[in-house]
């Protein structure tokens, strides 16, 4: 158990009170399970946030999250985990070219749930959209995230160069813009990448007003932070939002054991709503 935080080495001091207060309102708010481990994330985030406020105390911050409806997102902004890559997963996307080589004409829409600072969905268009030209095949990508901070540089579409160093050489070609002078070391996303994507600010626990069905849902490391009654109901939205047979991408550490039977394993962490 963690006790008060007054060292002297400390900037501020963080007490296990203002965790707790804290860490319940990214439940509440947000369904972010935060467990003890997280303590000092907490203090070491949020110090920032205190710091550019020119606040002094922790007091003084729980107050003004209670309180302020304005401070909420810079809260969750700091205290969300963002870690993605480029190409993460990679067998995710060669079961979705398999799929496509198949069909001809038509289209194809997928939400990329949780979709952080960008990498995800570009890296569904990039895989996707070579087949989908040749196929015929109209693809359209909804990318929603709850930390508006990663949802600006997902828009933006600018990485630093190492983020797609492991693509050949033609896909860079045909997909990124090599910065130079000042951009130097980084890359853009093109914009044939960027217009199949429209990106929205989306809270997973609250409504969704967005239009249904998808042909195809990647939800990746994002249930693995919320409770087991949020990702049955959330579980249970997504098979009403999917195609009969569609398809639901989980994190390499996330299965449907226990949360849902409306679902087929047709893959690794790979499911297909059944018909
Ligand atoms: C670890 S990242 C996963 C990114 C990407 N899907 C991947 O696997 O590479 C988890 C993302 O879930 C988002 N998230 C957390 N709680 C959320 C909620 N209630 N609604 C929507 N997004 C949420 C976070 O902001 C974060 O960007």
């Amino acid at each position: 158990m963690r006790s008060a935080n007054s060292s002297s080495s400390q900037e501020f001091i963080f007490k296990r009170e203002h965790f707790d207060q804290l860490r319940k309102i990214a439940k509440g708010y947000a369904g972010i399970s935060v467990g003890e481990e997280k303590f000092q994330m907490y203090y070491t985030r949020l110090s920032k946030r205190l710091r550019s406020l020119g606040m002094t105390s922790f007091d003084q911050y729980v107050e003004m999250v209670k309180h302020t409806e304005a401070e909420l997102p810079h809260f969750i902004n700091a205290i969300t985990t963002n870690v993605t890559a480029f190409g993460r997963e990679q067998h995710h996307f060669d079961f979705l070219k398999d799929l496509l080589k198949t069909r001809k004409g038509g289209s194809f829409a997928i939400w990329s749930a949780g979709c952080s600072s960008g990498e995800e969905p570009y890296s569904i268009v990039l895989n996707l959209l070579p087949i989908c030209q040749r196929q015929g095949i109209k693809l359209t990508i909804l990318a929603t995230d709850l930390d508006t901070d990663v949802l600006n540089r997902a828009s933006r579409g600018v990485y630093p160069l190492d983020a797609i160093k492991h693509y050949d050489l033609e896909t860079k070609r045909r997909f990124f813009l090599k910065g130079t002078g000042s951009q130097n070391g980084l890359c853009r996303v093109k914009p044939l990448l960027r217009e199949l994507i429209t990106f929205r600010q989306l809270n997973l626990i609250s409504s969704w007003s967005h239009p249904t069905p998808f042909d195809a849902i990647f939800c990746r490391n994002v249930m693995i932070y919320f409770d087991m009654d949020d990702k049955k109901r959330i579980i249970e939205r997504y098979a009403n939002s999917l195609v009969q047979g569609g398809f639901l991408f989980l994190g390499h550490s996330e299965s449907l054991h226990k949360v849902s039977e409306r679902f087929d394993n047709v893959g690794k962490t790979i499911y297909a709503k059944q018909q």
